[in-house]
């Protein structure tokens, strides 16, 4: 059975640099306690009108397809992963499929949150390990400046994310010990609401304890979205911080650990971890439990903020273009995040 490799790598990020001050002008924060809390200075906003979720996914994807040394008509599927999609549907894969004038193949969108890459990878596992296709484009991207709220209200969230586009080229190999070794996926629905954006959505309360809007009262045709859940401003994510923090802590050495023990490996064998880029200390606290040394992890959370499904492609490819990725090293690519989903993918490049 052939192995999974990444054939080429590219990211982007747009130019706007919003700094921690910057943020300051909208809330009540201070660059000290984002910088103490998250560990982030900077993050990119996508241009408002010029830049969509899609369009930086193009972007990416052309410098993916270039350095693996493939054109646009090579691809034969197409896997999309972002929770900040240019439109509620059709997803964003068919748009890049068109922006970029594709054969007519396959498009997947993938919503899995801050997992999107780990969960996507395991899906374009499994395709190429089949034999199903040869050339899967995996294109991560979000557009998160669209969605925040920059009010005081949201300051624990808007702080932290970033946009920012990656991808990846997906082929087989034959040759020995190389590519994806393997994928473990999990999910625990029981704290779905402690990272969500409920609105636009069908839940009418139902899950809720606290009721939003009331859809009992609402008219016909204003219950997906309506004036009032604007007013309150139950259309922006929803997070309990240190709820994510103590459950992330625990899953992200888990599943590290679970893929390392699935294939008779240590952390002493690991070159580099990518950690999903979900906060730095979550990063650091995962880099102590596991006695990883420094130059076992890579973070790049300061310059770009959380950029959720693209935060492991953009930090991989980065980490490529700096040559800490040689050809044989052993990877370890770990998410954990909204759902709860989390997950690892271990692979030797
Ligand atoms: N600036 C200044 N003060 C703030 C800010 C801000 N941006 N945000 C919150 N505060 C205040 C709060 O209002 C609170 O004030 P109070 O004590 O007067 O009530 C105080 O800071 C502490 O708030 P906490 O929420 O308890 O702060 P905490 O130390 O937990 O840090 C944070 C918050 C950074 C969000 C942290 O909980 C965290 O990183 N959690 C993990 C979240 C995460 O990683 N999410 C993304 C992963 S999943 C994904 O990527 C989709």
């Amino acid at each position: 059975m052939p192995q999974t490799i990444i054939a080429g790598i590219g990211h982007y990020v747009p130019d706007h640099v919003v700094t921690n001050n910057d943020l300051v002008k909208y809330m009540d924060t201070s660059d000290e306690w984002i910088q103490e809390r998250t560990g982030i200075k900077e993050r990119r906003y996508a241009g408002r009108t010029t830049e969509t979720t899609s369009t930086m996914g193009v972007q990416a994807a052309t410098i993916a397809l270039e350095n693996a040394g493939i054109t646009k008509d090579d691809v034969d599927f197409i896997i999309f992963a972002t929770l900040s999609p240019d439109y509620y549907f059709p997803g964003c894969g068919v748009l890049l499929q068109r922006a970029m004038k594709m054969n007519e193949i396959g498009a997947l969108d993938i919503r899995n949150q801050c997992s999107g890459f780990v969960y996507a990878l395991s899906v374009a596992d499994q395709f190429i390990k089949t034999g199903m296709y040869k050339n899967i484009l995996l294109v991560c991207s979000e557009k998160h400046s669209f969605g925040l709220d920059f009010s005081t209200r949201g300051r624990n969230i808007s702080v932290i994310f970033g946009d920012g586009a990656a991808a990846v080229v997906l082929q087989p190999t034959t040759e020995n010990n190389r590519g994806i070794l393997s994928t473990h996926l999990h999910s625990d629905g029981s704290s779905a609401e402690l990272l969500a954006m409920f609105n636009p959505g069908t839940h009418a309360n139902h899950w809720l304890n606290e009721p939003l809007a009331d859809f009992d009262e609402a008219p016909m045709g204003q219950m997906f979205m309506s004036h009032q859940m604007i007013d309150k401003a139950q259309n922006f994510p929803n997070m309990d911080g240190p709820a994510v923090f103590k459950k992330a802590i625990v899953k992200f050495p888990e599943v590290i650990e679970e893929a390392l023990q699935k294939n008779n490996l240590t952390t002493a064998d690991l070159q580099l971890l990518i950690p999903h880029q979900a906060n730095l200390r979550i990063a650091q606290y995962v880099q102590q439990k596991l006695k990883l040394r420094d130059d076992q992890v890579f973070n790049n959370i300061e310059k770009y903020g959380n950029t959720t499904a693209a935060s492991i492609p953009i930090a991989l490819s980065e980490a490529w273009q700096l040559g800490k990725i040689k050809k044989g090293d052993l990877i370890c690519m770990a998410a954990f995040g909204s759902g709860f989903t989390w997950g690892s993918a271990l692979m030797r490049w």
